[in-house]
């Protein structure tokens, strides 16, 4: 018999989940119902997906065996004061700066919780997702949890006390990059490049390092010691980089957004 499983906040993170899942050999385990604020995202939901989705959270919520909180993150302690857990469901958040204490207080304290944090590319099955073990969690839901979320892209379990540190990496890190590949792109229009090509030069790049360094496992140094030949052009761009303080200011964007998630955790 297939599990029942609410997405409470179907908007870019929910309707992610909601397709990994659909699209996925999983698909088959799970009935997936949706829940939106208004009636008019839930109608958009229904016909783009062809899955259940109204606005009546209470319903959704207490029918579901898992129950996924994809709402901003102000909006999380609200709904789930108005609909308690039992404790034969698992609530699962994707909410930045939420933690698995306050989410196990606010559902009433008999769920199992699990606390994620996944980034956009999830959208397109490349994205990362970060875990942890919340109250009364299994490992046996922690693996259920961990493979929903491979279906989207990679999983990592870490500790909590290192989540605001993903917000501020991974979670916000697709538009730190998209900036770079902007940039990029822009260098490439500068030099006689068409900004269509152009742009292809800069992403596709950007994706066969990331793939250099993940398929290689090599420490990225080592990789860039092999595109800098002696004397070549890559280390006057290099120069350039060291210049205008590339690597401190990517250290200080993730320092700044994961400040910002601690300080709304507060
Ligand atoms: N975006 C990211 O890159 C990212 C990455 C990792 C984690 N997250 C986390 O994911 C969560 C959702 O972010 P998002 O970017 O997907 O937000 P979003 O696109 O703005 O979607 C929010 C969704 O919540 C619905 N909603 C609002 N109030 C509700 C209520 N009372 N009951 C049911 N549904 C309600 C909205 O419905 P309406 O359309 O009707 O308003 C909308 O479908 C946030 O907590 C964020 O921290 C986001």
């Amino acid at each position: 018999m297939s599990k029942k499983i609410a997405i409470i906040g179907m908007g870019k993170m929910g309707e992610a989940i909601a397709q990994g899942l659909m699209q996925s050999s999983l698909g088959s385990q799970y009935k997936i119902t949706g829940t939106t604020k208004s009636d008019h995202s839930a109608n958009e939901v229904r016909s783009r997906l062809k899955i259940e989705c109204t606005t009546n959270n209470a319903s959704a919520i207490s029918n579901a065996d898992l129950v996924f909180i994809a709402v901003k993150p102000h909006q999380v302690q609200e709904i789930l004061k108005a609909n308690p857990l039992n404790k034969n469901q698992l609530l699962v958040s994707i909410c930045a700066a939420i933690t698995t204490e306050q989410l196990s207080d606010w559902s009433g304290g008999k769920a199992a919780v699990i606390r994620t944090m996944p980034n956009t590319p999830c959208l397109i099955k490349s994205g990362v997702t970060a875990i942890c073990k919340g109250p009364r969690c299994t490992n046996e839901q922690l693996s259920t949890v961990e493979k929903i979320f491979g279906e989207l892209g990679k999983v990592t379990t870490l500790e909590e006390s290192l989540f605001d540190g993903v917000t501020g990496l991974s979670g916000c890190g697709p538009a730190y990059v998209y900036l770079m590949i902007e940039a990029l792109s822009e260098a490439g229009v500068k030099v006689g490049i068409s900004r269509k090509q152009a742009t292809l030069l800069a992403a596709q790049t950007m994706m066969g390092a990331a793939k250099m360094v993940l398929e290689r496992n090599e420490h990225p140094a080592a990789l860039k010691d092999e595109v800098t030949t002696p004397a070549g052009c890559t280390v006057d761009g290099l120069m350039a980089l060291e210049e205008g303080r590339l690597r401190v200011t990517l250290i200080k964007a993730v320092l700044a957004a994961t400040n910002r998630s601690k300080k709304m955790g507060k």
